[in-house]
C-alpha cells in the first residue's frame, strides 16, 4: 500500500457512484476502484447479517488489491458492516451514515429530520440513532422507498414515474414538517433535479455522499495515483456499463465481473488467463 493505492469505493449497484463521482471532483489525481454486488441487489430487502456477510466478502477482494481506503458507499451496508469492517481492516474504513447524520442535525432548524432510505436502513434506526447521538431531542421521521431503489439502478432518473414515486415518499416525510430531508441511500441523488423540483424550498435536502466524500479528504495522503478509475462488479459487465453510462454520462467505464471461487473473489480475466495452459 502506498499513497498511490487506488481508494475502494462499495456499492450494491449503482448508487455508489453519486459518491465515487464526488470524491473523484475532489480528488482527481487519485485512483479508485469502484466495486458493486449487483449480482445481490437489493440489499435493502436483505436481513442486516445477510448483508454484512455480503460486503465483508468485497472488503476482502478490495484489500487483496491493496487499497490505501474503503468507502462504503452504501447506506444500507454502512449500517450492517461498518464495525465490523473497521475490526477487520488494516486500512481506514469509512461509512456515509455519519456524515449525513451529522449535517442533519447541524443543518435542521425545526428538529424534525425525515429520512429516506431502504427498508433494512429503516429497520436498522440507523439514522435515529447517529441523529440522536448529536441531538438527542431531534425528531427522526423515517421512510423506506424501495421503488424508488429500484428505479435508480435501472437509471430511470427522469421519468413520470420517479417523479411520482419521489412525490409519495416526501408526502409521507412532510406531514410530519420535517425541514431537512436526507437522502438516506446513495441511489436517490441519482434522481436530484427530481428531488431539488419536489423539495423546492420546504426544506434543505441533505447528501451523506457529498459529505462523505469531503471527509474523505482527511484520510488522503497527499499526493495521488494516475486519476485512473476501475469497476467491478458480481452482475453482467455490460449491463452495468450501459447503465453506469447513462446515469454518468461521458465517463470512461469499462466493467470486470467478479466471480465467486475458493472462498473469494476473483476478477473475471484472471480466472481466464489462469485457465490457460
Ligand atoms: N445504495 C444502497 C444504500 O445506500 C442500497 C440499495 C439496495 O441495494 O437496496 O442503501
Amino acid at each position: 500500500m502506498t499513497t498511490q493505492s487506488p481508494i475502494a469505493v462499495f456499492d450494491s449497484g449503482e448508487g455508489g457512484l453519486t459518491v465515487l463521482r464526488q470524491a473523484r471532483e475532489l480528488y482527481p489525481d487519485h485512483d479508485f476502484l469502484y466495486g458493486a454486488d449487483s449480482l445481490h441487489f437489493p440489499y435493502g430487502s436483505r436481513p442486516l447479517s445477510e448483508v454484512r456477510d455480503l460486503f465483508l466478502r468485497f472488503l476482502d477482494f478490495f484489500l487483496s488489491r491493496g487499497v490505501q481506503a474503503v468507502v462504503i458507499a452504501c447506506n444500507t451496508a454502512t449500517a450492517a458492516a461498518l464495525d465490523e469492517a473497521r475490526r477487520r481492516s488494516p486500512v481506514p474504513v469509512i461509512g456515509v451514515v455519519e456524515a449525513g447524520a451529522q449535517q442533519a442535525a447541524a443543518v435542521s432548524r425545526n428538529r424534525r429530520i425525515g429520512v429516506l432510505s431502504t427498508l433494512a436502513t429503516y429497520r436498522s434506526g440507523i439514522y435515529r440513532m447517529a441523529v440522536q447521538a448529536r441531538d438527542p431531542t431531534a425528531e427522526v421521521v423515517q421512510r423506506a422507498c424501495p421503488d424508488l431503489v429500484t428505479m435508480a439502478e435501472a437509471g430511470e432518473t427522469e421519468s413520470e414515474a420517479a417523479r411520482l414515486a419521489v412525490r409519495a415518499c416526501l408526502t409521507d416525510v412532510f406531514r410530519r414538517k420535517v425541514d431537512t430531508v436526507v437522502l438516506g441511500c446513495t441511489h436517490f441523488p441519482h434522481m436530484e433535479r427530481i428531488f431539488r423540483e419536489e423539495v423546492g424550498d420546504r426544506a434543505a435536502i441533505i447528501d451523506p455522499g457529498l459529505e462523505t466524500a469531503r471527509r474523505l479528504g482527511r484520510l488522503l495522503p497527499p499526493g495521488g495515483g494516475s486519476g485512473q478509475m476501475e469497476f467491478f462488479t458480481t452482475g453482467d459487465p455490460r449491463r452495468f456499463e450501459r447503465i453506469t453510462a447513462s446515469l454518468w454520462p461521458g465517463i470512461p467505464v469499462q466493467a470486470q465481473r467478479l466471480i465467486w471461487r475458493n472462498g473469494r473473489y476473483e476478477a473475471a480475466a484472471l480466472v481466464r488467463e489462469e485457465a490457460r495452459p
